[in-house]
């Protein structure tokens, strides 16, 4: 049976109803939530929503060495995250998913790796491609087949949050070549890496990031779209929890 995780962010700090939920222990301190587990198809599938059971944690704030500690406790091949953004690019409008494969790290002041200090095993991880290539391509498969549009592509700039950007900002991010804003994907990707585990991402872009449109960025507006997207989101991996579990 194929272990994988699934890291749910803002629209999905719930799967349905677990066979089993573990409450893990790590030495980085305390993940999101428990890990709740869900057997689907031939997949045993471990949630863990990023912001907590009551959306309570913020990007800035999580516990990204705890999360993937758990999972690399879990023993889980690989993880799926889910990211909601704001688009920058054309093909990102709102209410669209795109499946990333590239990222640009403008966080800051975030425990960013599992090579703290002196004693830590030092490892600098290889990472000019961020995404996993077999999770990414198994994304776009599972879209087919679910009939639910992604771009193949695209490059994430990661902002600190937790306030939204500035229309500047969007632009310098517009400059260096990000197509999406989001604010989880760094440490998290990067942490994932080196613990040995495969991670692709599944972004929804719930609005236009700021300056783009003449009205400002609405929390309503995002978690409108946020809902609707939803839906797409889980038939998306339903079909990729349930058949894509004996490929590898
Ligand atoms: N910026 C950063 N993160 C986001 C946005 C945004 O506009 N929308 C959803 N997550």
């Amino acid at each position: 049976m194929r272990r994988l995780g699934l890291i749910g962010g803002t629209g999905l700090d719930y799967w349905g109803s677990a066979v089993r939920s573990h409450d893990i222990n790590s030495i980085y301190g305390q993940p999101s939530a428990d890990l709740t587990e869900y057997l689907i198809g031939s997949s045993q599938v471990f949630f863990l929503p990023r912001h907590g059971e009551q959306h309570q944690i913020p990007p800035h704030a999580v516990n990204y060495q705890a999360n993937i500690d758990a999972f690399r406790q879990l023993q889980v091949e690989s993880i799926i995250a889910v990211n909601a953004v704001g688009g920058i690019s054309r093909l990102n409008q709102p209410g669209t998913l795109t499946v990333p494969d590239q990222l640009i790290d403008y966080t800051w002041g975030r425990a960013h790796t599992f090579s703290m200090s002196d004693g830590d095993n030092l490892s600098h991880v290889e990472f000019a491609k961020p995404f996993d290539g077999r999770s990414r391509s198994e994304l776009l498969k599972a879209a087919a087949k679910a009939g639910v549009d992604v771009t193949d592509g695209g490059c994430v700039a990661v902002s600190q949050g937790p306030r939204l950007e500035t229309a500047a900002e969007i632009k310098r991010f517009m400059q260096d070549g990000c197509d999406l804003v989001g604010m989880t994907s760094m440490p998290e990707a990067a942490l994932a890496r080196e613990a040995g585990l495969d991670y692709a991402s599944l972004c929804i872009n719930a609005n236009w990031g700021a300056g783009l449109e003449q009205e400002p960025v609405s929390m309503e507006a995002i978690e409108t779209t946020l809902v609707d997207a939803m839906v797409k989101v889980r038939k998306l991996l339903g079909i990729l929890f349930e058949e894509f579990s004996n490929v590898r």
